[in-house]
């Protein structure tokens, strides 16, 4: 449903509080361990807490390549049963966590760890909430609507993308519906988290692509809202600095070490940008491309990514001259600094071979696209452009293939 003028007025008012409530509060951030190895130093901390029986939600692929052992042997040696869920499949839907919940009431676990990419943590960060909650994940779509805390939740991330180890959000597909929704609320952050680059170095190259460039699109999407603070800021330039200078060399070469886990710093601290500032337009896109056609998260975002920028060139330009200096681009004039941003985008796309055009979009698709993507940003996100029908219409469709 697009929203009346009147409700847009509403939402702007209500904007107006949540700028101001990103300023006083300060959301709560994992408890984190960092480096190669931190992963089982995540573990002994779980081990502290207590907890006798745990969770662990991951994927098929995971589990076959021997990825979950060590965290299990670490867990199951300091005393904690573990239950497995790896059903966890790309986009997780509705269908998997309440597959995952019955795992976990099976036998009776009191604490979930994720490990892997976003759609697991998300998958995970749900299967904790419903433990708590007797509302659907439905009805926990959109923003604060976890009343009861969710059971205590960890995370290791495997990809440099989502952020999700930092983030109040998670993301759902509801494939009855064709759609995703994101379910946002700050008892959503993890408990703690581990932010492990090993286990990141065995990510293909075009996987490394598609998560890297979900987190360049948090920091700058992070960078250009309007409840940007100066906090968000700081990580959010510090988050773009560190992918422009390490997201070409694990392209390259995924065995870096160093540049992998400077590459998971980066998608953390991209994730604190947007849990306090939002995201944008990208994602409102790129949910709704998501949800029908089914491809890679970070991959959609790129595609919309410059055409995002091109539209708030106007009103950005000071911040983007600033996106610009933090990518070492060299220069005094800020309206030339912020066109070299945007060029620069592009310029890594055309490097990693992402396409201006979608190919699986479809005409006939794109009423549900628009209308969709208005309604999330309009009723979630603090942009600094909104976009009419014919405006968002009119960005959908330069994406058509030619
Ligand atoms: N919660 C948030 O704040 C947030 C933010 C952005 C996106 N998302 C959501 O996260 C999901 C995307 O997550 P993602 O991009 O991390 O991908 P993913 O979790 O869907 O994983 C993609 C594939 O990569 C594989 N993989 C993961 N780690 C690997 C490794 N180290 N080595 C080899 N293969 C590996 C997985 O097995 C999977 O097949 C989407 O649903 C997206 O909407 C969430
Ligand atoms: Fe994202």
């Amino acid at each position: 449903m697009i929203p009346h003028p009147i409700q847009v007025f509403a939402f702007k008012q209500l904007q107006f509080g949540m700028k101001v409530a990103a300023k006083i509060l300060d959301f709560r951030q994992p408890e984190l361990f960092t480096g190669p190895g931190s992963s089982l130093q995540l573990c002994d901390h779980i081990v502290g807490t207590g907890v006798t029986k745990l969770l662990l939600v991951s994927d098929e692929f995971l589990l076959k390549i021997g990825m979950l052992a060590p965290m299990i042997d670490r867990l199951e040696s300091g005393g904690v049963a573990v239950s497995l869920y790896t059903g966890v499949l790309p986009d997780p839907a509705i269908e998997q966590v309440e597959a995952g919940l019955a795992v976990l009431k099976e036998n009776g676990c009191a604490a979930v760890l994720a490990v892997g990419g976003g759609s697991s943590i998300d998958a995970a960060k749900m299967i904790a909430a419903r433990a708590r909650n007797p509302h659907s994940v439905a009805l926990m779509g959109g923003l604060m609507r976890v009343i009861i805390p969710p059971l205590p939740l960890y995370a290791v991330p495997t990809t440099a993308g989502t952020g999700s180890e930092a983030t109040i959000g998670a993301v759902i597909s509801d494939p009855a519906n064709s759609r995703k929704f994101v379910v946002m609320d700050p008892k959503l952050v993890p408990q703690a988290a581990a932010l492990d680059g090993a286990l990141m170095t065995g990510l293909p190259a075009p996987g490394t692509i598609a998560t890297g460039m979900d987190a360049l699109t948090h920091s700058i999407e992070a960078y250009l809202s309007v409840n940007a603070t100066e906090k968000t800021d700081a990580e959010a330039l510090a988050a773009t600095k560190l992918i422009m200078e390490n997201l070409p060399e694990v392209v390259k070469n995924g065995n870096n070490l160093e540049a992998r886990q400077r590459m998971a710093i980066a998608a953390y601290k991209a994730g604190v940008a947007i849990t306090t500032a939002g995201i944008g337009w990208v994602h409102s896109i790129s949910h709704n491309f998501g949800a029908l056609y089914h491809l890679p998260h970070g991959y959609l975002n790129a595609i919309i990514l410059p055409r995002v920028l091109d539209l708030y060139r106007p009103v950005h330009q000071a911040r983007l001259a600033d996106l610009a200096r933090v990518s070492g681009i060299e220069g005094t004039d800020e309206a030339a600094l912020a066109d070299a941003f945007i060029a620069k985008v592009r310029a890594l796309n055309v490097e990693f071979g992402i396409p201006t055009q979608l190919d699986k979009l479809q005409v006939s698709d794109i009423p549900q696209i628009v209308e969709r993507a208005m309604d999330e940003t309009h009723w979630n996100y603090a942009v600094p452009v909104y976009m009419d029908k014919a405006e968002t219409e009119s960005m959908v469709r330069d994406m058509l293939p030619v």
